[in-house]
């Protein structure tokens, strides 16, 4: 028997692309490939790329250009290019550098059997077409292998919003909802497997319309599934938080008082430009009817500094929305000029006004996140234990709130869900006792 071929997957951007890069291992399983850390000993790299912020594809080729000494040394060695910058610019990637092989979007990658014997027999392969079948049908079933106690389940893909700064809708295509029967089964599967949280992904997930009452009646569905513990969702737009979904988080127990709810800006002005078609205010009415049902909600967002036209004043007022909301956890960046999208076209702020910017917001959100998380302390936490720690006799896992939460204790394992006591809070996480 010849022995199994390495494959190593870089992945970079959002949840998204991880759960992809799973199902892209598991469907060149079944043509002989195993995972391997290291791009080294692989016959096959595979960049499962993010194209949502600038030079994405520049990136993409100077981390090609780094694998040019191993395809020099096995020129066997396959190289691909996968994921959303694949889509928007694959086509051009693979005219421009030599060493890929194959080039697979995000909707194709079911056909990577097909790419890679292509890849093999010598042809350059490219797929980013947004094929008629679903490629959910299309992939096999996945593997019967025990899992660790957390999986991502993408749901939903797509975005039909258009925000102004935004090319999701253009690589990801337009918003589709899987069926609940399969995302059901998978999820059924997952548990069997280990799996106690399930977090379920889609760009636009609260979108999610393939069950009946929503993403709500999906997760109370979900719910249902003996042995799963705990139910995550991510990332959600606000104008689809409907009140099913609202309800869910003070009445559904598996459902995480967690939400990652992005608004972007508080400036009414710029959240007009941006498309968003919500006001702040009404983010913050939202906020407060989520925590009228789940008063200990821990909230986290994205922000964007500097989108073009932004003034001081409309930099004021993100900063007051900021203050007003209370984040536990948040994500922000500088504009990042998109060709093709409307914002691209606009008047654009000064880098060096977007680095201030950015700082002076990141100081307030970093204080912001410090005060959650030193509030837990004295507090018992639910903990999802996940892997040993960095010291003998450590366990890492993760509290409700998302937090991760060391303890030191002899006997426990990944997978276990127990009460720890905080005891302290250190730089980027929380330590307990059971
Ligand atoms: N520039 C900066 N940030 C962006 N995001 C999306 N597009 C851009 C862009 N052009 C951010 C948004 C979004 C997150 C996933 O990435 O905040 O919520
Ligand atoms: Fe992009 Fe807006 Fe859609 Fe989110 S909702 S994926 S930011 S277009």
């Amino acid at each position: 028997m010849s022995s199994p071929k390495k494959l190593f997957i870089k992945t970079y951007g959002c949840q998204m692309n991880v759960y992809d890069s799973e199902r892209m291992a598991e469907a060149l399983g079944g043509q002989g490939y195993v995972p391997t850390d290291s791009a080294d000993d692989a016959d096959m790299i595979l960049l499962n790329t993010c194209h949502i912020r600038e030079k994405a594809a520049e990136k993409v080729y100077s981390e090609l250009g780094r694998f040019r000494p191993l395809k020099q040394a096995k020129p066997d060695l396959k190289i691909g290019v996968a994921g959303c910058v694949a889509q928007a610019e694959g086509a051009e990637i693979m005219a421009r550098q030599p060493l890929v092989d194959l080039v697979v979007g995000p909707q194709s990658y079911h056909r990577l059997p097909e790419l890679e014997a292509k890849a093999r027999s010598e042809e350059k392969a490219l797929d980013t077409e947004f094929p008629e079948e679903d490629k959910f049908d299309h992939l096999a079933r996945r593997p019967k292998a025990t899992r660790g106690p957390t999986a991502f389940l993408t749901v939903q893909e797509g975005c039909d919003k258009f925000c102004a700064f935004c090319v999701v809708p253009y690589t990801r295509g337009a918003e589709v909802s899987r069926p609940a029967e399969k995302v059901l089964d998978e999820a059924r599967d997952l548990v069997e497997r280990g799996v106690r949280e399930i977090t379920f992904l889609g760009q636009n997930v609260n979108a999610y319309h393939g069950h009946e009452g929503g993403l709500a009646g999906l997760i109370w569905a979900l719910s249902d599934i003996d042995g799963l513990e705990r139910i995550r969702f991510t990332t959600s737009h606000p104008n689809d938080m409907d009140d099913a979904l609202i309800d869910a988080h003070g009445t559904c127990e598996k459902l995480m008082p967690y939400l990652h709810l992005p608004v972007q800006s508080g400036s009414d002005r710029i959240l007009k430009r941006m498309n968003r078609k919500h006001t702040a205010e009404e983010y913050i009415r939202l906020i407060e009817r989520l925590r009228a049902a789940r008063p200990d909600l821990l909230l986290s967002g994205d922000f964007i500094v500097g989108f073009p036209e932004e003034t001081d004043a409309d930099f004021a007022d993100t900063m007051a929305l900021i203050e007003t909301v209370g984040y536990g956890q948040a994500y922000s960046f500088k504009y990042s000029t998109r060709p093709g999208t409307p914002a691209a076209e606009r008047e654009q702020v000064a880098e060096e006004v977007k680095d201030a910017r950015l700082q002076q917001l990141q100081g307030l959100l970093k204080d912001q996140q410090r005060a959650a998380q030193d509030a837990m302390v004295g507090r018992t936490v639910k903990v999802l234990f996940e892997k040993p720690g960095r010291f003998d006799g450590q366990m890492v896992g993760k509290s409700e709130y998302l937090h991760a939460v060391h303890v030191e204790a002899a006997g426990l394992a990944p997978g276990d869900l127990k009460p720890v006591t905080i005891t302290a809070s250190n730089s980027n996480s929380l330590a307990g006792e059971l």
